[in-house]
C-alpha cells in the first residue's frame, strides 16, 4: 500500500467506539498493516493541555472558546501526526474528528453549522478521513454505559446529547459514501463484526485500485 488511510470513528459518548477501535487495531496488526491509534482532542502534548481543560476544567468555558479549542487540538494534530503518519503508508484510526464538531459544536451547541464546515476545513490542510464509522446508539442506552462519572461534555444532559445524536444522522445522510452507520445498540461482538466488515470493503476497494 502506498498512501495509508485515514479511518475516523465517531458517535456519542458511551457509544462504544473506542472498544471497537481498539478491536480494528488489534484485527488490522494481525493482518501485517502498520496501525496509528490516534485521538481528538488530547493525542499530543499540546492537545492534552487542551483536553484537559474542556473536559475537567473547572471555569465556565463560552461556546466560541469550545469551538475553537476543538479547532486548535485538530489543527495542530493534522500537521504534527495525521498527516505525516498517511504520508508514510500508514493507517491512522482517529477516535473523533470533524464530525464531532459540526454535531456537538454545530447540532449540539447550535453554533452555525456551514461556519464550523468552513473552519473545519482550514484545520484539517485537505486532509479528508477515507472513511468514518458512526456508531449509533440511542441516548438512553448510552446514558445508562456512562454511569455518574461525567466529564464537562457528557454532563451537558440529555437535551444536548438527543441533538449531537439527530445531527450525527443527518451528517451520515449528507455523505453516505465516507460516513457508514452502524447500530451500535448491539453487543460488542455484533457491532465489531458489522464494524469489520465495512473495513475489509474499504480494503478490498484499495487493492483494486
Ligand atoms: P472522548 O474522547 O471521551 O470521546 O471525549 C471527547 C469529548 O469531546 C466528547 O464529549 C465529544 C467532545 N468533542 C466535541 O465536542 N467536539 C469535538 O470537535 C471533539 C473532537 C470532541
Amino acid at each position: 500500500m502506498k498512501k495509508g488511510l485515514f479511518i475516523t470513528f465517531e458517535g456519542a459518548d458511551g457509544s462504544g467506539k473506542t472498544t471497537q477501535l481498539n478491536l480494528v487495531k488489534s484485527f488490522l496488526e494481525q493482518q501485517n498493516y502498520d496501525v496509528v491509534v490516534t485521538r481528538e482532542p488530547g493525542a499530543l502534548e499540546f492537545g492534552r493541555k487542551i483536553r484537559e481543560i474542556l473536559l475537567h476544567g473547572k471555569e465556565v468555558i463560552c461556546d466560541n472558546a469550545e469551538m475553537f479549542l476543538f479547532l486548535a487540538d485538530r489543527a495542530q494534530h493534522i500537521e504534527s501526526l495525521i498527516k505525516p503518519s498517511i504520508s508514510a503508508g500508514k493507517i491512522v484510526l482517529c477516535d473523533r474528528h470533524v464530525d464531532s464538531t459540526i454535531a456537538y459544536q454545530g447540532y449540539g451547541r447550535g453554533q452555525n453549522i456551514e461556519l464550523l464546515k468552513s473552519l473545519n476545513k482550514i484545520a484539517v490542510n485537505s486532509i479528508v478521513p477515507d472513511l468514518t464509522l458512526l456508531f449509533d446508539v440511542s441516548t438512553e442506552i448510552s446514558f445508562q454505559r456512562l454511569g455518574n462519572e461525567k466529564d464537562r461534555m457528557e454532563s451537558a444532559g440529555i437535551g444536548f446529547h438527543k441533538k449531537v445524536a439527530e445531527g450525527y444522522l443527518q451528517l451520515q445522510k449528507s455523505e453516505p459514501e465516507r460516513i457508514k452507520l452502524i447500530n451500535a445498540n448491539n453487543s460488542i461482538e455484533t457491532v465489531y463484526n458489522d464494524t469489520k466488515r465495512v473495513i475489509l470493503n474499504l480494503l478490498q476497494e484499495r487493492q483494486g485500485e
